[in-house]
């Protein structure tokens, strides 16, 4: 006998049902990052901001220079994600497409952009890495996924590729640009009494720069790899200087680390740690560690997916790096030989504030 409509191949009951409907996320699950990357590289979200009301499809095609049919199908599967409203333009009958919340992010300028950080995830090299990804976890696999597909680690792999470095640098300070206001809004007083900061792995600047906008008194100094900081623009109360961290940090205050510490285990951690520590004043020193922590019980938080999926990151695109719950951040802290830390959640947000003291 055939089955009814409620049954389905997985079997009877929600969670089978779900099962049936779930699995083609997976299936298909590349699409949704494909689509935006499109949408990114077209311009689409640009070119509706700087229509006057909501665009037609005519309109649209015609900006982007695109096949009207072919931009349709794209917005149908953007919409129905979220990315983008149809509203009517008020003139007949017709239709027309305006920003959302999400499709914000999709903006290159902006508050909410995380474009670069969505072209620099989806790019060809970082994309080959997820080949890898068994291979590194299987005991006797490849060491590094990111290295079993270029022979590289993604620091080599920069220093010889300027491009990439570009779009890493690139992608690095668009998550900075939505990251650091909320570090500055939530957590002001950590900046409080600090006059000179160091960005350790700082990148082109830009997270630094924004502190030093929002906490004027402070003197930025930011420290990254030598390739990384001979392309880096000049910024306003910022000095570059290109070194190894694992060698010496440049003196100051307090440390800043952001996104770095993740990207070692743990040994090394520590080993970056003590370079901070040793770089820092004695008296009203501290390191400042802006990480995601992994396995907090949160009521309402709905980002510890994406903490697991960063972690995942980490493990295809890092050596060694892995996302660290608050207990591996204590021990890691201790060894470097700290004397004390808190941790400040940043509200809703996918990284926490550590403050570490010598
Ligand atoms: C994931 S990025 C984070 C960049 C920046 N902190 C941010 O949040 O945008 C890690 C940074 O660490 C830098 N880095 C890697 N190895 C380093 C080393 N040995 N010394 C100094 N910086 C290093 C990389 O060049 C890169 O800019």
């Amino acid at each position: 006998m055939e089955g009814t409509d409620s049954d389905s191949q997985f079997g009877d009951g929600e969670e089978a049902q779900a099962a049936g409907v779930d699995i083609w996320k997976y299936v298909f699950g590349f699409t949704n990052m494909a689509v935006v990357k499109c949408a990114i590289e077209l311009g689409i979200a640009d070119t509706i901001e700087k229509h006057d009301g909501p665009m037609t499809l005519e309109d649209l095609s015609s900006s982007l220079g695109c096949d009207p049919c072919s931009v349709y199908r794209v917005m149908r599967l953007l919409v129905h994600n979220n990315f983008f409203k149809e509203k009517p333009t008020g003139q007949g009958t017709a239709i027309g497409y305006v920003q959302s919340p999400l499709s914000s992010c999709l903006l290159r300028q902006g508050k909410n952009s995380l474009a670069d950080l969505i072209l620099l995830e989806s790019s060809p090299a970082m994309v080959a890495a997820w080949h890898c990804l068994a291979s590194r976890v299987r005991a006797n696999g490849v060491s590094s996924a990111f290295e079993g597909a270029h022979g590289a680690d993604l620091w080599k792999y920069c220093a010889a590729n300027p491009d990439h470095n570009k779009l890493l640098q690139d992608g690095m300070a668009s998550a900075s640009r939505v990251l650091v206001p909320a570090i500055i809004e939530g957590c002001p007083g950590v900046f409080q009494g600090i006059n000179s900061l160091v960005d350790v792995g700082g990148g082109n600047g830009i997270a630094l720069s924004l502190l030093v906008k929002a906490f004027p008194w402070i003197q930025g100094i930011n420290f990254d790899l030598p390739h990384v900081i001979s392309v880096a623009s000049e910024r306003d109360g910022v000095k570059h200087v290109g070194g190894n961290m694992f060698e010496s940090v440049p003196s100051a205050d307090a440390a800043f680390l952001m996104w770095v510490l993740h990207d070692w285990n743990d040994d090394d951690c520590v080993k970056i740690l003590k370079k901070c520590k040793e770089a820092i004043a004695r008296d009203k020193g501290k390191v400042i560690i802006i990480e995601a922590i992994v396995g907090e019980k949160k009521e309402n938080d709905k980002l510890e997916y994406a903490r697991l999926m960063l972690d995942m990151v980490l493990m295809a695109h890092t050596t060694k790096g892995k996302g660290r719950t608050s207990k591996e951040w204590e021990d890691v802290l201790f060894k470097a030989g700290f004397s004390g830390f808190n941790i400040k959640p940043l509200g809703a947000a996918l990284h926490s504030v550590i403050e570490a003291f010598p």
